[in-house]
């Protein structure tokens, strides 16, 4: 049986980034896979959080999951903390991931910088409470943008080494499904950097609470060069706000890299900005609008993710259980 299962953080707004590499890959599943889409609080307080602000957007990611067209009566919408199976999972993984596997993340190297020392022993561990998000359910396929490659490697390798200890194929090993045109949307401001929240400039990314003004202001001001586009994308190879910008473009209308240098090929970004600005508003414009209205019956987003809640409980529960007489822990757990 398939299941998917995917993350995202309750830090800030979410962006395009988050939007094209996952979200709207999310909403095309749901109907594929049964699905559980989880609002990953506990890896937020990998990095200090004001605990009103994490309520706060706790709530709001959640809108934006609706908005983007996620329907909880199909999908399982639920954030983390709720399901103690996660952290009693991560736990055990903590206890079967190597030091050396952990090691080897980009991620924690780039997130704690020159600070390593001062890192919370969470941030480092982060990964293994990955996999056990994942594995809790015994998900098979996981969506996420091309940053999160690396993380899913380590799932797999931590799936493999528990199901080598108790000698048996007790856990899938998760696909990653890497999807869609736009798998790794890059910052306004630099071809090179990722789109991210923890960029200090918020020219740097497009939110989807902007409204059509700020949208606008943003694609206008983004950094391009002053060379027409070329008829092929091998024409892009070393312009790489450029080759983002058409990447965008593609993603959000639905259509091939290759289809918009047909269409756009020999214009300059006079012309280029103006199409990517409607095609951006047009299609972001419904989700921040049906943000706002979420937004405004807090109390339908809060019984989504307590029904949520529920039913990732009632699976993750039993197959811990399973996990649990495997280790030789004696009982049911209370959680
Ligand atoms: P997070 O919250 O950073 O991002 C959520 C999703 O958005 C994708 N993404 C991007 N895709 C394309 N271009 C970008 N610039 C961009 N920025 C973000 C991410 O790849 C991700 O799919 N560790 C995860 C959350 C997580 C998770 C999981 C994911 C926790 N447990 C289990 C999958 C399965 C994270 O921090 O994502």
């Amino acid at each position: 049986m398939n299941r998917i299962f995917s993350g995202i953080q309750p830090t800030g707004n979410l962006h395009l980034g988050n939007y094209l590499g996952a979200i709207k890959n999310w909403v095309e599943l749901q109907h594929q896979f049964e699905s559980i889409y989880c609002v990953v609080d506990l890896h937020a307080i990998t990095v200090p959080q004001d605990p009103v602000l994490l309520r706060t957007s706790t709530i709001e990611v959640t809108a934006s999951l609706l908005a983007a067209g996620i329907d909880p009566k199909q999908a399982i919408i639920f954030n983390q903390s709720r399901v103690p199976q996660h952290a009693e999972l991560a736990w055990i993984f903590n206890c079967v991931a190597r030091l050396g596997w952990l090691n080897r993340m980009t991620q924690f190297k780039e997130k704690a910088g020159k600070n390593r020392e001062n890192a919370s022993v969470g941030l480092f561990a982060y990964p293994a409470l990955m996999a056990a998000d994942i594995l809790a359910y015994k998900a098979t396929h996981v969506p996420v943008g091309e940053d999160q490659k690396q993380h899913l490697e380590l799932t797999r390798d931590i799936a493999g080494a528990f199901n080598a200890m108790v000698d048996e194929e007790f856990f899938p090993l998760p696909e990653p499904q890497i999807l869609g045109q736009a798998t790794r949307v890059m910052s306004l401001r630099d071809g090179s950097s990722k789109m991210s929240k923890s960029d200090q400039s918020d020219y740097s990314r497009i939110n989807l609470n902007d409204d059509a003004d700020t949208i606008s202001q943003k694609i206008r001001k983004a950094k391009t060069d002053p060379d027409p586009l070329p008829e092929t994308m091998e024409g892009l190879n070393d312009r790489p706000e450029a080759r983002n910008l058409v990447t965008i473009y593609a993603a959000l209308a639905d259509c091939s890299s290759q289809e918009v240098l047909t269409e756009f090929a020999g214009k300059g970004f006079g012309v280029f900005k103006p199409a990517l600005v409607d095609v951006a508003v047009e299609k972001l414009a419904p989700v921040t609008s049906a943000m706002r209205q979420y937004m405004d019956d807090q109390s339908y987003v809060l019984s989504v993710l307590d029904e949520g809640a529920e039913r990732a409980h009632a699976i993750a529960r039993p197959i811990m259980q399973d996990i649990r007489e495997r280790l030789g822990f004696l009982g049911h757990s209370l959680g």
